[in-house]
C-alpha cells in the first residue's frame, strides 16, 4: 500500500495550527485534521478515511456517532442549552449519580460528584481526601498519570512530568511492571517487591502510614506504557490500605466503562476503591468526568470543589446515554472477547519484528513495547514515532505512550468489529515493515516532537 501525500488543505491547516494555537495543548504524532467521523473511523478534511487505534486517546468507547448519544444530547439541547449542578437540580445530572452510584462496586453509601475533565476529578479528589481525613500524605506510583493541573501533575509519577516540581506531600512507589521489574529479577515477585518496599521500608522511615490518607493507582498504567501489572497486585494493595487505615482511589478515567472487559477496571481484582475516578468516555466525547465513591468523603465539605459549568445537563445525558448503550448492547463482554482477539493478533502478527520487546495488555488497551533489541530492552523511542507516523500515512491512527515514549498504545474504540482488528493489525505490520526497510526518514517525524 502506498502511502498517503499530505494535501493542500491539510498542509494549510497545519501551517494554521502551527501559527495560532498554543503548542501548550500539542502533543502531535501527524498532521491530522479531523472533519467528521462515523463508528471507528475518522476522515480528515480531504476526505480520507483513518481506522483508528486510539479513540481520541481512549475517549471513544462507542466510536464518534453512536445515534442514541447524539439524540440524547439534541434532546437535552432542544430543553435548553444550560442548565448547571452548582445551584440547581437538573434530572439528567440526578439520572447519571443513580446508574453510577448504583454501578459501582462497594457495599458502602455512595454519592457522586460531576466535573469537566478527568483531571479536575483527580484534583478534587485529593482536596477531599484530606478535607475527610486530615491527613497530609499521599501515595501514587511512578509512570501514573492523574492529569494536567498542578496539583494533578504533582501527583503523578510520569516522566513528562519530572521537572514538575511541588507535591511534596506526595509519596511515589515503584509500580509493580513484570517487563521492567524496577527492583531487577523477573516478574515473579514483583508486586511484593513494590508494595513491600512501600510497606517495609517506606512506611518505617518517611512516610508514616498514619499521616497517609489515600494511595491513587492506575489498575493498568497507561500513559506510562501501557503496563498490566501482576494479578495479585490489586488484592494485596487493598489489603495493605485496609492494614493501615488507607482509602484507595482506582483512577479508571482512562481504561474504565469496560475497556479492560470488566466495566471498572478494579473487578479483575475482586476489590472495591473507596473512590474511582472516570472520565474520558464517560461524556461520549463531551466534557465530563467523575469521582464515585464513600458518601463521607465526597460530603467532607460544601461548595469545596465545584465549576460554573459542572454536573450541566447536557454532558451528563450524554453520559446516561453512553452508559445505557454499554449497558444494553454488551459492550463490555464484547471488549472482552475482541481485546483477546486484538491481543492474539498482535502477537501473531509484530512478534516476529527483533524490536517487539513485549505485547501485552487486558481487554481493549494493549501495548507493543519497542526495544533497541530484546536483550538490553534499551527503549526504542524512535521506532515508535517513525511506526505511527507512518501507520497515518498509510490509513491508522494510533499513538505512542510510556515514559520513555516507546509503547504503541492501542486503544480503539470498543465497538471495532473483528475485521477491523485484522485490518488495523496488516496496517500496523506494514508499518514496521516499512519504517524497518528505512522507508520513513527523521526529517518526515521531525515536526512532530510527541512527547
Ligand atoms: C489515567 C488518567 N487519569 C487522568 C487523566 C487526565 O484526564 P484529562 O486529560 O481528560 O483531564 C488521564 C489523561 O490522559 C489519564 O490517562
Amino acid at each position: 500500500m502506498e502511502p498517503q501525500a499530505i494535501g493542500t488543505a491539510v498542509q494549510a491547516a497545519f501551517e494554521r495550527d502551527a501559527r495560532l494555537i498554543a503548542d501548550a495543548i500539542k502533543i502531535r504524532y501527524n498532521p491530522l485534521v479531523i472533519d467528521r467521523a462515523e463508528g471507528s473511523r475518522i476522515y480528515d478534511i480531504e476526505g480520507r478515511a483513518y481506522l483508528d487505534f486510539g479513540a481520541s486517546w481512549s475517549l471513544a468507547h462507542l466510536g464518534y456517532s453512536n445515534p442514541h448519544v447524539r439524540r440524547a444530547v439534541a434532546a437535552q439541547l432542544e430543553k435548553t442549552m444550560f442548565a448547571g449542578l452548582v445551584s440547581a437540580i437538573n434530572q439528567p445530572a440526578l439520572d447519571l449519580a443513580e446508574k453510577l452510584v448504583g454501578l459501582v462496586p462497594g457495599d458502602f453509601p455512595k454519592k457522586a460528584w460531576f466535573g469537566l475533565s478527568g483531571s479536575d476529578a483527580s484534583e478534587a479528589a485529593q482536596r477531599l481526601i484530606r478535607l475527610a481525613t486530615g491527613k497530609p500524605r499521599l501515595i501514587s506510583f511512578v509512570g501514573s498519570w492523574h492529569g494536567t493541573t498542578d496539583a494533578t501533575m504533582a501527583l503523578s509519577g510520569h516522566t513528562a512530568f519530572a521537572d514538575v516540581v511541588g507535591g511534596a506531600h506526595v509519596t511515589k512507589v515503584p509500580y509493580p511492571n513484570p517487563y521492567r521489574n524496577p527492583f531487577g529479577g523477573d516478574a515473579s515477585r514483583v508486586t511484593d517487591q513494590c508494595l513491600g518496599f512501600l510497606e517495609d521500608y517506606l512506611f518505617a522511615t518517611i512516610c508514616p502510614p498514619g499521616d497517609v490518607g489515600a494511595i491513587f493507582v492506575e489498575t493498568v498504567q497507561s500513559d506510562g506504557g501501557d503496563i498490566v501489572p501482576p494479578p495479585d497486585f490489586l488484592p494485596k494493595l487493598r489489603a495493605l490500605c485496609d492494614r493501615h487505615g488507607i482509602l484507595l482511589v482506582v483512577d479508571d478515567i482512562k481504561v474504565g466503562l469496560g475497556r479492560t472487559g470488566t466495566m471498572f477496571s478494579y473487578e479483575h481484582g475482586g476489590i472495591a476503591a473507596d473512590l474511582v475516578l472516570l472520565g474520558k468516555s464517560l461524556g461520549g466525547g463531551l466534557p465530563l468526568s467523575a469521582i464515585v465513591g464513600r458518601q463521607e468523603i465526597l460530603d467532607a465539605g460544601t461548595g469545596v470543589a465545584l465549576f460554573t459549568v459542572s454536573g450541566n445537563a447536557t454532558c451528563c445525558a450524554a453520559g446516561l446515554a453512553t452508559l445505557e448503550v454499554i449497558e444494553r448492547e454488551g459492550i463490555v463482554a464484547q471488549a472482552a472477547a475482541n481485546g483477546a482477539y486484538l491481543h492474539q493478533r498482535l502477537v501473531e502478527t509484530l512478534g516476529r519484528h527483533d524490536i517487539v520487546g513485549d505485547i501485552r495488555g487486558l481487554g481493549m488497551i494493549q501495548g507493543v513495547e519497542l526495544v533497541t533489541d530484546r536483550a538490553s530492552k534499551a527503549p526504542n523511542q524512535p521506532a515508535a514515532a517513525k511506526i505511527v507516523y507512518r501507520a497515518w500515512e498509510l490509513g491508522l491512527i494510533l499513538y505512542y505512550a510510556g515514559n520513555w515514549s516507546n509503547v504503541l498504545e492501542i486503544t480503539p474504540p470498543l465497538i471495532l468489529s473483528r475485521e477491523e482488528i485484522d485490518e488495523g493489525v496488516a496496517l500496523l505490520d506494514q508499518a514496521f515493515a516499512d519504517v524497518l526497510a528505512g522507508r520513513v526518514s527523521d526529517a518526515a517525524v521531525a515536526r512532530f516532537a510527541g512527547w
